[in-house]
């Protein structure tokens, strides 16, 4: 039984203050759940406030993003090795935005999801398909291409470890959630590729997160899919009240 898992992608909102003020809110209001796990990433700016306010509670950090090498001059980046000693457990890793407007390609993923885990860290890594290539019957095409770039050289071991976020490019901040159905289909799909490429253990023991306009009013019927074990959620995820009952329903 895979259990659920829940993050928070803040994207590139809420000052440190702000920050604060949310998860503060969160830690008093999630306290007792025990069953899911529950991440939020704010960005860079604020993940040292926020972590003091988490310490000791079920909720814990991730980070939007990180460099593939350790330190040296690569002016603007930031390393695992950075993000590791703030007390990030996670990394987010090639989400769509960052493909689109800061030229992520699977092999730069591959690289971020490799050293991500080199620190012990677990990487969750974004793939999903646009509007045109679910017009044009891609879907699947495409998904297989990140997966296996993305993924390239990743051990079975190390594979284990990794959460998977399909997060389709036209479900994403538009308010059209992928029904139940054709998020479960994909999921499916994506398990069925990593039992390829790994085995059928570790393929059953992979999370894969749903993202794109995951909202209180859908986040039950997503997360009583098979394949569906847990949630990347943006815009709704910036409320306090929202992303709480988020985490409520996703159990
Ligand atoms: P929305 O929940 O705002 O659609 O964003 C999803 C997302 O990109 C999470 O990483």
């Amino acid at each position: 039984m895979r259990r659920k898992i829940i993050a928070g992608n803040w994207k590139m909102n809420k000052t440190a203050k702000e920050a604060v003020d949310l998860v503060a809110g969160l830690k008093n209001q999630l306290k007792n759940i025990q069953d899911v796990d529950i991440v939020v990433c704010p960005p860079f700016t604020a993940l040292t406030e926020v972590v003091k306010v988490i310490q000791g509670t079920n909720i814990q950090l991730g980070a939007q993003n990180t460099y593939w090498e350790d330190a040296g001059a690569f002016t603007g980046e930031v390393s695992c090795v950075m993000l590791k000693e703030l007390g990030c457990a996670y990394i987010i890793v090639g989400h769509s935005e960052r493909r689109q407007y800061f030229g992520e390609t699977n092999e730069t993923v591959n690289k971020k999801a490799k050293a991500v885990l080199s620190h012990k860290l677990t990487p969750i890594i974004c793939i999903g398909e646009r509007l045109e290539e679910r017009e044009q019957n891609k879907t699947f095409e495409v998904l297989k291409d990140h997966i296996e770039n993305g993924l390239k050289g990743i051990t079975g071991e190390e594979a284990k470890k990794i959460i998977i976020a399909y997060e389709p490019v036209w479900a994403i901040g538009t308010g059209k959630t992928a029904t139940p159905q054709q998020a479960q289909e994909a999921h499916s799909f994506i398990r069925g590729l990593l039992k390829e490429l790994y085995d059928k253990e570790t393929s059953e023991v992979i999370r894969i997160q749903y993202g794109g306009s995951v909202k209180p009013d859908n986040i039950s019927e997503l997360m009583a899919q098979p394949d569906l074990d847990g949630a990347l959620v943006g815009g709704a995820s910036l409320k306090l009240d929202s992303f709480v009952k988020i985490v409520e329903g996703s159990k």
